[in-house]
């Protein structure tokens, strides 16, 4: 159903906000902007996993006056990263915990000159002994992090998992895995400040959350908010890969300009990036299962495992989530998720796109396939059986009070993708060809916003207001990195208003100008922020009949734009909404128990794969996915999202392998880190099912994160389908595959191996 109808602007497809100059090539990135006068910085890095600093010398051949020099002597407040927990040194003192770990900065006006001045930095260690490896890490012999290892743990409950497993038909156990995946925004990192002589710091560059960087610099130079301004500058993808690091770039920048008196852009290169900036977490999942006769589950035992690498960076709350979306769209009356983040001597993992679901759903998703090959059950009904539906109560004993079509999705995915017939026919041609085909499936919800009580914590404001020659604009910390947040914040105060799509500006994302809206992640953009838009912009129609005097002979914005008498009050009329909880809305922290999420976006995606048994190489050849996600608030940007999510799923699945030694990227390149091009992605069928929900921003639910979560499962399961591996690890790289399909070749049989 779609109430597009009933709208002019929110559900067409617009221009992209800033698509002209994008297009155009005068979009600036931080890169691209050159202050007067400015310096470039470098960061020297620690060379080993672990250890204590025992000195730091500088080549007496370079010519140090000329360059600024950065410790963690010279930072005037705290040494520390404000995120959750307060572990990560801005700069290391004393000793390092991982790899590339940050410990001395310099600046100089030629940036050809820093890498030799880099090298003459000699750093002399004392080693000490690293770990690696979750299992490293829960074994506690070594520790290198706070008593035990252990980032952060959590437990849900859900019923008595331990009364079921004597009276249940079958018990099905798996372990999955995942590996590291790294962003490969186009946009390395980058950061531009400077420091004012009366003791305030300017930040501009690449970043998703504007006010995570104040808070850090607040911190790390000791001064009150107001003496801090962050601007978002152009930035060319971010993934979730610049929801945290940002503030490290621009604490690191913020103190070369304090040190050596002029503006500093420090920006990475990508060999720097893919080496010491944050990953997706690898992680481990155990399953143990419990049904009945019916296949209907009766217990579900989930043992969650993330490496979270030196320090705690976003590991609890990307734990959080991965535990919450751990049991998947099931109704089971007993459920357990133990969820632990062990701390290693890896490069700290942190937020990317799906933020602890994909790893959960891939190992929920391809042991929904195992139980249905155990139970002999079509994999398809298994899960169908198994469904939350209206009035259910999940994991968390939320109960599902939203529309809920899953049943329907699933129609329309096997019916997309011909899934049977398919299914079918190539059975039989798999028989006599080395090309093995097959089709597989992921069901999953993903839920929109921060988790819990995190909304509410976050208490964003945002906000219009109407500029002196009459355009409205947006006021909102919310960035644009390519997802298109200023297209459809725009499209919904242009269509709560009643005034033309061109009328309505974005307000530079400078902590200067607009509120604190809150961090762009989570999938709240749409849903959380685009509420406040909306409502704003009902408040901003109430006050321009006030100011106007015009009662209900008011008509539209645009009526009042044109009206002599009310051209007076332009430039004076703000509009400001802060966050409120839908009703009925509740979450206990302690006992994980409660709506996690005030709404779910639900999807049902469908691979095809063929396996070359001569090669061993894995080709997605055609995907689906079908997705309820609310309200569309633009159609082409929006399934644009989904099929940027299922490339990169695809990467995760089949391409994307982060080869660590030593704690460090032994490819931290893209020649040899690599990931999925034009020439790797199937064509990719997106369908919407729109099911508007109030409390969105004209009814819209997340929707970026909600497309890499399924098609690493839906691809193995089709690999499965296909060869008969059942295969629970990634990233599958044909090595590995070959290696599957040797160990499972009938004995005797001369295969084109
Ligand atoms: Mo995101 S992974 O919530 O920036």
């Amino acid at each position: 159903m779609s109430s597009s109808a009933t709208t002019r602007i929110v559900g067409a497809p617009v221009p992209r906000k800033e698509g002209a100059d994008k297009l155009r090539g005068c979009a600036r990135y931080v890169d691209d902007i050159a202050p007067e006068g400015a310096w470039h910085g470098l960061t020297v890095r620690s060379a080993i996993p672990r250890g204590i600093i025992r000195s730091i010398a500088f080549d007496p051949a370079i010519d140090w006056s000329q360059f600024a020099v950065v410790t963690a002597a010279d930072i005037p407040g705290q040494n520390c990263i404000q995120l959750i927990v307060a572990d990560q040194p801005c700069l290391a003192a004393g000793r390092v915990n991982h790899c590339e770990e940050a410990i001395l900065l310099l600046a100089h006006p030629d940036k050809h000159k820093l890498r030799e001045a880099a090298a003459g930095v000699r750093i002399d260690y004392d080693p000490l002994p690293p770990v690696f490896t979750i299992e490293e890490s829960e074994r506690q012999e070594t520790i290198v992090w706070g008593e035990d290892n252990l980032l952060k743990s959590f437990l849900l409950e859900k019923g008595d998992v331990d009364s079921v497993w004597e009276r249940a038909a079958h018990i099905v156990t798996g372990e999955y895995r995942t590996g590291a995946q790294e962003h490969l925004y186009i946009e390395n990192q980058g950061m531009a400040a400077e420091y004012g002589a009366e003791g305030s710091v300017k930040v501009w560059g690449s970043m998703q959350c504007p006010y995570y960087v104040v808070r850090s610099l607040c911190r790390v130079f000791g001064l009150p908010e107001d003496k801090v301004r962050v601007i978002q500058t152009e930035t060319g993808g971010a993934f979730g890969g610049k929801e945290d690091y940002p503030s490290v770039v621009g604490c690191h920048a913020a103190l070369l300009a304090m040190k050596s008196g002029h503006p500093v852009k420090l920006i990475y290169d990508r060999m720097e990036d893919l080496a010491s900036t944050t990953k997706r977490h690898p992680s481990r999942v155990r399953h143990r299962t419990a049904l009945d006769r019916d296949g209907k589950l009766l217990a579900m035992e989930i043992d969650l495992a993330t490496d979270g690498g030196a320090y705690s960076t976003l590991s609890s709350t990307v734990l959080s989530r991965a535990t919450l979306h751990a049991p998947g769209p099931y109704l089971c009356p007993n459920v357990r998720v133990r969820a632990r983040s062990w701390a290693t001597n890896n490069v700290p993992y942190g937020a990317f796109r799906g933020f602890g679901a994909p790893q959960v759903i891939f190992a929920m998703e391809r042991h929904m396939d195992e139980i249905a090959a155990a139970l002999g059950f079509d994999p398809v009904e298994l899960r169908r059986r198994n469904f939350l539906h209206h009035g259910d109560a999940n994991a968390t004993g939320q109960l599902m009070r939203e529309p809920m079509i899953l049943d329907q999705l699933l129609d329309r995915a096997l019916k997309e993708s011909g899934y049977y017939a398919k299914r079918t026919r190539f059975a039989r041609e798999n028989a006599t060809s080395p090309i093995k085909r097959g089709m597989g499936m992921a069901a999953y919800y993903h839920g929109s916003g921060f988790t819990g009580s995190g909304e509410v914590y976050l208490n964003s404001l945002a906000g219009v207001d109407v500029t002196p020659n009459g355009k409205v604009r947006v006021l909102a910390s919310n960035t644009e990195f390519g997802q298109g947040t200023n297209t459809i914040l725009t499209q919904i105060a242009a269509e709560a208003l009643g005034i033309g799509y061109e009328d309505v500006l974005m307000a530079a994302p400078d902590t200067g100008i607009v509120p604190n809206s809150g961090p762009t992640v989570a999938s709240r953009t749409s849903m959380v922020v685009g509420r406040l838009i909306e409502r704003a912009s009902a408040g901003l129609v109430r006050l321009l009949r006030e100011h106007a005097g015009l009662g209900e002979r008011y008509t539209s914005a645009e009526f009042f734009l044109a009206c002599e008498r009310c051209r007076a009050v332009l430039g004076q009329v703000k509009s400001l909404c802060r966050y409120e909880p839908p009703p009925g809305i509740s979450w206990d922290d302690e006992t994980y128990h409660g709506a996690a999420y005030p709404a779910y976006a639900w999807a049902i995606q469908v691979a095809q794969v063929a396996v070359d048994t001569v090669t061993c190489s894995a080709e997605v050849e055609e995907f689906w996915a079908v997705q309820e996600v609310g309200r569309v608030i633009h159609p082409v940007l929006a399934a644009g999202q989904i099929e940027g999510g299922i490339a990169q799923g695809i990467g995760y699945a089949l391409y994307e392998k982060v080869i660590l030694e030593n704690g460090r990227m032994a490819n931290s390149q893209m020649t040899n880190y690599i990931m999925p091009t034009a020439e790797d992605v199937p064509p990719i069928h997106v369908y919407f099912e729109e099911i508007p929900y109030r409390y969105g921003g004209f009814g819209a639910k997340g929707l970026g994160e909600l497309p890499h979560d399924g098609p690493a499962p839906a691809i193995l399961n089709a690999i499965r389908d296909a060869a008969g591996v059942a295969i629970n690890a990634i990233p599958l790289l044909p090595e590995e595959l070959f290696a599957e399909l040797v160990a499972h070749m009938p004995a005797g049989e001369p295969a084109a191996l």
